[in-house]
């Protein structure tokens, strides 16, 4: 299988960590350093949604894209906290990420729940990076791979434009913050995403099994994600902590 079939994708996801005027602040700097990057990847962050807006203005006129941390399935009504596709487009954004294992568990977000998101995130024309992983029980038992493929196919099932739709592994064990941050081998993470791709190809036939771009997500830094893309079926990464710094996220952009 070769890269050169599929988007390289390096996202950050800056989670609930800045204030708005942090998030501001921290986006100019990437627009001042990321002038150089070829236009050959999609790139992209992901503020809090209070963060969207002002965000979104910093980043005008750059390559890298506007991105929110969660979408509701609903274009409207008494839906309290929750966040529309169509409020998102208005706001710029350009993807979504949708089934973080931080909403999954503890927010509680269902496999069920992650289907209507992506159906309707992928309808209204936004790209989707759906997440999926296994949490370290899972892995102890050998039970991970058909856990983490059953989340896939609980996500996509019955949806057929898949075209704007990434899929993000990432085990809960190497989440740096909200997981026990331990690295697993780009040899260990190759091995899921080859499981996710045949699923794919097997299920929804090997046109989409192919161009599906399997991003990889769990304490990426800009020193370690080269060892990860150079993996055939690691196609970008989803990075939390290490995109917190301009300096890092452009290096791990530039990869
Ligand atoms: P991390 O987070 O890079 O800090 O491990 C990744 C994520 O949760 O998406």
């Amino acid at each position: 299988m070769n890269l050169n079939h599929r988007e390289k994708i390096l996202i950050g996801n800056w989670k609930m960590n800045l204030t708005v005027k942090e998030a501001k602040l921290l986006a100019a700097r990437l627009v001042k350093k990321s002038k150089h990057l070829t236009a050959d990847r999609f790139i992209g962050i992901a503020p809090s949604f209070t963060a969207l807006e002002s965000v979104g203005k910093k980043l005008k006129g750059s390559s890298i894209a506007l991105g929110a941390q969660n979408c509701s399935y609903k274009s409207k009504g008494a839906f309290t906290g929750e966040e529309s596709v169509e409020t998102l487009k208005e706001l710029g954004v350009k993807f979504v990420i949708i089934g973080h294992s931080e909403r999954r568990s503890p927010l509680r977000e269902t496999d069920e729940i992650i289907h209507k998101k992506v159906k309707k995130a992928l309808e209204s024309g936004l790209r989707v990076i759906l997440c999926v992983g296994e949490r370290i029980e899972q892995r102890e038992t050998g039970t991970y791979k058909g856990f983490v493929t059953g989340q896939v196919m609980a996500a996509i099932s019955g949806i057929s434009d898949v075209s704007k739709l990434s899929i993000a592994y990432e085990p809960v064990w190497a989440i740096s913050t909200s997981g026990f941050g331990k690295k697993p081998t780009p040899d260990l993470v190759q091995e899921m995403h080859h499981e996710i791709r045949d699923t794919l190809q097997d299920e929804c036939g090997i046109q989409i099994g192919r161009s599906v771009s399997i991003l990889y997500g769990g304490s990426v830094d800009a020193n370690n994600v080269r060892e990860y893309l150079q993996k055939d079926d690691i196609d970008g990464a989803l990075v939390g902590g290490a995109s917190l710094n301009a300096e890092s996220l452009v290096r791990i952009f530039g990869v």
